[in-house]
């Protein structure tokens, strides 16, 4: 399946023309806020380049470009990504990240019930998680919306400070 309907937004296969929404998104500072830095253009444009390659039969990989039912190029991404190294397994892990115009809307919300139950039934995955920042309160009332719990937290490579692993059986 090429795309996911919900309420109110479509998420789709990203486009080129969505290159200017992705530089909203990661060359924001407070969107990056809770992640590694803001990335350059050329970061982005790769990043792009790597989801309109993507094929969409594999498994391991899926993200989306999430966009208003109306139309428009894309207001963020939420997908799933086989993970290879948390806390030594390999796991599937939710990520989203949207422009800041388009927060407090419930879409970030909105778009990870969908790829939660995208993940586990057309994906077959059994398991979900997410790494947060224990400061991302926005991030981690999405995760308890979609069921998830804290499980432990985790030391990643170049953090100086612990994430937190919540993570989600499918039921
Ligand atoms: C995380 C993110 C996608 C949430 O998107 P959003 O559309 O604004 O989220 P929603 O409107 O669905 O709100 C989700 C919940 O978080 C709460 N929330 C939103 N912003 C908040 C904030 N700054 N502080 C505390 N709670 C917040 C909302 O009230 C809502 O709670 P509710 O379910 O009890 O009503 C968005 O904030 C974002 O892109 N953040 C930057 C990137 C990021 O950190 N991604 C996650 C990396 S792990």
């Amino acid at each position: 399946m090429g795309w996911i309907e919900t309420e109110r937004l479509l998420l789709r296969r990203f486009k080129p023309f969505d290159e200017p929404s992705m530089r909203q998104v990661f060359m924001d500072p407070k969107v990056m806020q809770y992640s590694m830095g803001t990335k350059s253009v050329e970061d982005v444009g790769q990043w792009l380049s790597a989801r309109l390659t993507e094929d969409p039969r594999d498994t391991g990989s899926r993200i989306f470009a999430v966009t208003l039912r109306s139309g428009g190029s894309a207001i963020g991404y939420c997908g799933v990504t086989d993970t290879p190294d948390i806390d030594g397994e390999e796991l599937p892990e939710i990520g989203y990240r949207l422009r800041r115009d388009a927060w407090g809307r419930g879409y970030g919300t909105e778009s990870a019930i969908a790829v939660r139950d995208y993940a586990f039934s057309t994906l077959g995955k059994t398991r979900l998680v997410a790494l947060i920042d224990p400061d991302n309160l926005a991030s981690i009332r999405v995760a308890e919306r979609l069921g998830m719990v804290f499980l432990k937290q985790i030391m990643l490579p170049g953090y100086d400070h612990p994430d937190h692993l919540y993570g989600l059986w499918r039921g």
